[in-house]
């Protein structure tokens, strides 16, 4: 790690703003109708997890699980002995994660109750066509260690939006607005993914734009929650164990953007024409549905407010 370009980071970096769970309106327009990210101390404070998922709980009845990553294969077992052994070199590679439907799904109920980031639950509506989802993993496990980096500059798939819980240790998030994607080097085959290889020391002759960014930064402890908003960019560093809990929500402002996109991979895909005339008919009538219904819930919520 360049310190001098730390510290350079750290003097650029703006942070960011805190909210409880229990402030419901402050949450929804200040920050989600706003595109803030913003950390919420308490929006898991009920759940089991909580007190359940400890390194002895996951190498005690998930040791066996393995994982290939930089082409070495770990079991869970192993990379927890690891991570509570201390700093390592190499650090222990991240992101160690696991798909929670796939190999956790009894545990989704520790993970309760989640917190919600519009009047409404989209991903869990009636009228949404969850094959729109292409396979997202709704419910994430991560795992890392001392120094452990997820040096990949990006923003995340179908312009969800993130929440991630630090169950136990602390992580480091930097985050970057949409309105900087241009000094965030988009890769050309995939342009949520930055070229820029490490963006905690980035070379400055091959990405001098980048020099102009000025992230929002924010050591995210255990308990705590983050919820960055669709087409923020992001990176994070751990600093000694961590166990995390990531998940995806939707919205009423990113749901364009998500059947946008739903709609680029399926010309990307080849999908006949009229199906992505179906699609786009389906984004609008849908998103506009749920809007009217949101648009009714804000309106009792008003309606109901002591005066
Ligand atoms: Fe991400």
């Amino acid at each position: 790690m360049d310190l001098s370009s730390d510290a350079q980071m750290a003097s650029a970096a703006l942070p960011v703003d805190r909210c409880s769970i229990h402030e419901r309106r402050r949450l929804l327009e200040n920050y989600v109708l706003a595109a803030r990210p913003v950390v919420i101390p308490d929006a898991a404070e009920a759940w089991p997890a909580r007190r359940r998922w400890t390194p002895p709980f996951f190498a005690r009845h998930y040791g066996e699980l393995t994982m290939t990553i930089a082409g070495r294969r770990w079991s869970l077992a192993e990379y927890i002995a690891q991570m509570q052994r201390g700093p390592c070199d190499p650090p222990l590679p991240y992101p160690f994660n696991f798909d929670m439907q796939q190999h956790f799904p009894e545990l989704i109920a520790d993970v309760q109750p989640q917190p919600r980031f519009g009047r409404i639950d989209r991903l869990n509506h009636p009228l949404m066509w969850h094959s729109l989802l292409r396979g997202t993993r709704p419910h994430e496990l991560f795992f890392g260690g001392h120094g452990s980096v997820f040096r990949q500059l990006h923003y995340d798939t179908l312009f969800l939006h993130g929440h991630i819980t630090q169950i136990l240790g602390d992580k480091e998030f930097f985050l970057y607005p949409p309105e900087q994607t241009p000094l965030m080097y988009p890769s050309a085959a995939n342009p949520k993914l930055s070229v820029i290889d490490d963006p905690a020391a980035p070379d400055p002759q091959r990405f001098p734009l980048f020099a102009q960014a000025r992230p929002c930064r924010t050591m995210l402890k255990a308990g705590e929650t983050i919820f960055f908003p669709a087409g923020w960019w992001h990176y994070t560093r751990v600093h000694g164990p961590c166990i995390a809990y990531g998940g995806i929500g939707l919205t009423s402002t990113n749901w364009p953007d998500f059947i946008r996109d739903n709609l680029h991979h399926r010309i990307a895909g080849g999908t006949p024409r009229a199906k992505r005339i179906a699609l786009s008919a389906y984004g609008a009538i849908a998103g506009a549905a749920m809007n009217l219904q949101e648009s009714l819930l804000r309106l009792r919520e008003t309606n109901a407010a002591p005066t």
